[in-house]
């Protein structure tokens, strides 16, 4: 049977403001946490730093809501730590060469993250900040200069730190609001330039973290990371209404991190154990989002951790209302579940459960695994009937550069291969897939660890971990070979 993509489909890369950009408090930006986040590596975590009440800096280990600065202390950048999304890849005044280099890969999409606080600097902003429109105005029409569609994330975890500190962020049901009037200024500012907008990036990792790690969380984090949810569905929906009265051509998705959980044994508390992480992992917030409702087992889920949610009718009204156009997700690995004690475990950052004899691990613990992406699209698509999008994909790994400063990045190259070939299957068997657009279409600081030796891109960014380089671009190896990809629609892989 022959396998091929459709022949719109789009080819394309991604990346995300914070980790890209840098110019952190240029042109007015407001700081996101990341700004107060340090470097960190696969064992050690990233730090969150803090001034307490008593004017003493500190720091505390975690990402996001779930590092928690002492009462009373204020999040601040001190002058004896090493920020490394403050300047980043500098995409922020390059992105004009980096744009061009996407356009000679052939990209039909480009994925990237407009930085809420560039326009709203503390949230609650009566007006815009004009230098943050007049930025991605220019980043969108550059990209449609060499007709490359910008597909846009709202958020890509960074709510304006202002909104953390004097409303408690996502806790607080006041950032509907916020989040809905900056949706409104977007995407009327941006109508005729963006057609593709997905409202959360990553949304279910509010709660798969504490599963993750979450032999010490308690019933009081399970209880606020449900409401935070519950809160940015909210927030999602509106603006997929919203959106839809600006422009009723916008495709508007939601954004999942996508894991293929399988059962470690045949023992059939295996199975339903995998099937319950399916649920609270994946299908939690994919189902809100595109059935627009809670799935059946959501009370389940809220009874373990005695979660009392504060929905009104209006809310589950406007769950149904706006559902999503698409079905977007990121996918980097699958998971083992099982109920048995033992049996060896999986190390690294952001990677969890018992180690799958039959897979691979990447030097992050990430397990490589592209039957697990058909799997998940076959699963999803067959859930949803949505049109898919694979807006995240990509390989963590250490890059050598040659005398003559070559990267030869096959490592890279097998892992999309396989990737790739995986989605023409799965197309075969019926997905409608959309687009692929592979993470770091260039090197990017970390997420997860902030570093920059964990890359992921096709194009090397001369940058290390303490902050040295010159910033200049290469493309490795991987590029040429994606461009011959992108070139043949997928059929030439070799
Ligand atoms: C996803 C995020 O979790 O994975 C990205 O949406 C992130 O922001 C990517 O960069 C890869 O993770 P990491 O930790 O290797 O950067």
């Amino acid at each position: 049977m022959r396998m091929v993509f459709p022949k719109n489909f789009l080819w394309g890369g991604a990346i995300a403001a914070n980790q890209a950009e840098g110019a952190y408090s240029e042109d007015g930006r407001g700081l996101v946490q990341t700004d107060v986040t340090t470097g960190g590596l696969v064992d050690s975590p990233r730090y969150t730093t803090y001034i307490d009440q008593d004017g003493k800096p500190g720091k505390v280990g975690g990402l996001g809501h779930h590092a928690k600065i002492p009462k009373g202390a204020k999040f601040a950048v001190l002058d004896t730590e090493y920020y490394p999304n403050h300047v980043a890849v500098d995409f922020y005044h390059r992105y004009k060469e980096d744009i061009k280099l996407f356009a000679e890969m052939g990209y039909s999409i480009f994925r990237l993250s407009i930085s809420w606080a560039r326009i709203f600097p503390n949230g609650d902003d009566e007006k815009p900040n004009q230098a943050g429109l007049d930025f991605y105005r220019s980043v969108f029409e550059e990209c449609r200069k060499y007709n490359i569609e910008p597909l846009v994330s709202i958020w890509h975890f960074d709510t304006p730190l202002a909104l953390e500190e004097n409303y408690g962020g996502w806790t607080n049901r006041q950032l509907i609001d916020f989040y809905v009037n900056y949706c409104e200024v977007i995407f009327k500012e941006y109508k005729d330039l963006v057609k593709y907008w997905l409202t959360f990036n990553e949304i279910n990792n509010t709660t798969m973290f504490l599963d993750m790690f979450g032999q010490k969380a308690s019933d009081q984090d399970y209880q606020e990371s449900y409401q935070i949810l519950h809160h940015q569905f909210v927030a999602s929906a509106k603006a997929v209404q919203l959106g839809h009265q600006i422009n009723p051509d916008f495709m508007i998705g939601n954004m999942i991190c996508g894991i293929s959980f399988y059962p470690a044994t045949p023992d059939p508390k295996d199975i339903l154990a995998n099937q319950h992480k399916w649920e609270s992992g994946n299908y939690y917030c994919g189902d809100v989002q595109a059935k627009g409702k809670y799935g059946t087992y959501a009370k389940r889920l809220w009874q373990e951790h005695n979660v009392q949610l504060e929905v009104t009718d209006e809310d589950l009204e406007d769950l149904q209302k706006g559902r999503v156009d698409m079905y977007t997700f990121s996918y980097y690995m699958s998971n083992n579940v099982t109920t048995h004690t033992g049996g060896e475990q999986v190390a690294g950052n952001f990677s969890s459960g018992v180690k799958n004899p039959y897979l691979t691990y990447s030097d992050w613990g990430w397990a490589q695994d592209p039957d697990g992406l058909q799997y998940y699209l076959e699963k999803i698509y067959d859930r949803y009937e949505l049109p898919l999008m694979v807006v995240e994909n990509g390989l963590g790994a250490f890059d050598t550069v040659e005398e003559d400063g070559s990267i030869h990045d096959d490592y890279r190259i097998d892992y999309h291969r396989e990737h790739i070939k995986a989605m023409r299957r799965a197309i075969a068997n019926g997905v409608d897939l959309i687009a692929y657009t592979t993470w770091g279409c260039i090197d990017i600081v970390s997420a997860g660890t902030g570093e920059m030796r964990k890359r992921y891109g096709f194009i090397y960014v001369d940058m290390d971990d303490a902050g040295e380089g010159t910033l200049d671009r290469t493309p490795k190896d991987s590029f040429y070979w994606y461009q011959k990809v992108i070139a043949s629609n997928g059929e030439e892989l070799d």
